[in-house]
């Protein structure tokens, strides 16, 4: 049977971890070259349309395929049998995306300047490693960790 929740997580996972592999891999050595903000500022604004529904879709069929692969939501978290680990580290790369996507939101980018674009660099690179970790910890739920 097609299974429309994996192609809808699939298609946000080529949109969230595929966008921030642009980013950080076309864009952003750019900026930091020309040490101009404008190319990035752009791209971030045009992203951050497709970019934020895609991570909502992620969490909603992500959260979707854990409830139908595991219903006991008082065992997802731990670490005693593969299916709790990859659950529990899905959510942990979740909490720390988030964590520093606000913080560049709302601590770095109103205060930017070509200064500044080394610490702005960093937080890029850290979402873009999460989102590629993301990907791996995905792939792992059919293979299993052993
Ligand atoms: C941007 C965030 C995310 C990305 C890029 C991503 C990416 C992926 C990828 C590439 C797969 C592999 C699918 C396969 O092997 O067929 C996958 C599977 C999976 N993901 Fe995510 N994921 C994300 C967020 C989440 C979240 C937040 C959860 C829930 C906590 C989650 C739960 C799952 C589950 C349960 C599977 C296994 C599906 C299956 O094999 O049937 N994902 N993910």
């Amino acid at each position: 049977m097609i299974n429309y929740i994996l192609i809808a997580h699939l298609l946000g996972a080529t949109i969230w971890t595929g966008g921030h592999l642009i980013l950080s891999l076309v864009v952003l050595p750019k900026a930091l070259k020309t040490e101009q903000l404008a190319g990035l500022m752009a791209f971030e604004e045009q992203f951050e349309k497709i970019g934020m529904p895609a991570l909502i879709l992620q969490i909603i069929t992500g959260l979707w395929m854990v409830y139908r692969l595991f219903p006991e939501v008082s065992l997802w978290f731990g670490f005693d049998n593969d299916l709790s680990t990859l659950i529990t580290l899905k959510i942990t790369l979740l909490a720390l995306t988030v964590l520093v996507a606000l913080h560049a939101r709302f601590r770095v980018i109103p205060t930017l300047s070509a200064a500044r674009l080394g610490f702005f660099a960093l937080h890029i690179v850290a979402v873009t490693l999460l989102s590629v970790s993301f990907v791996i910890v995905g792939s792992l739920f059919r293979t299993g960790l052993s």
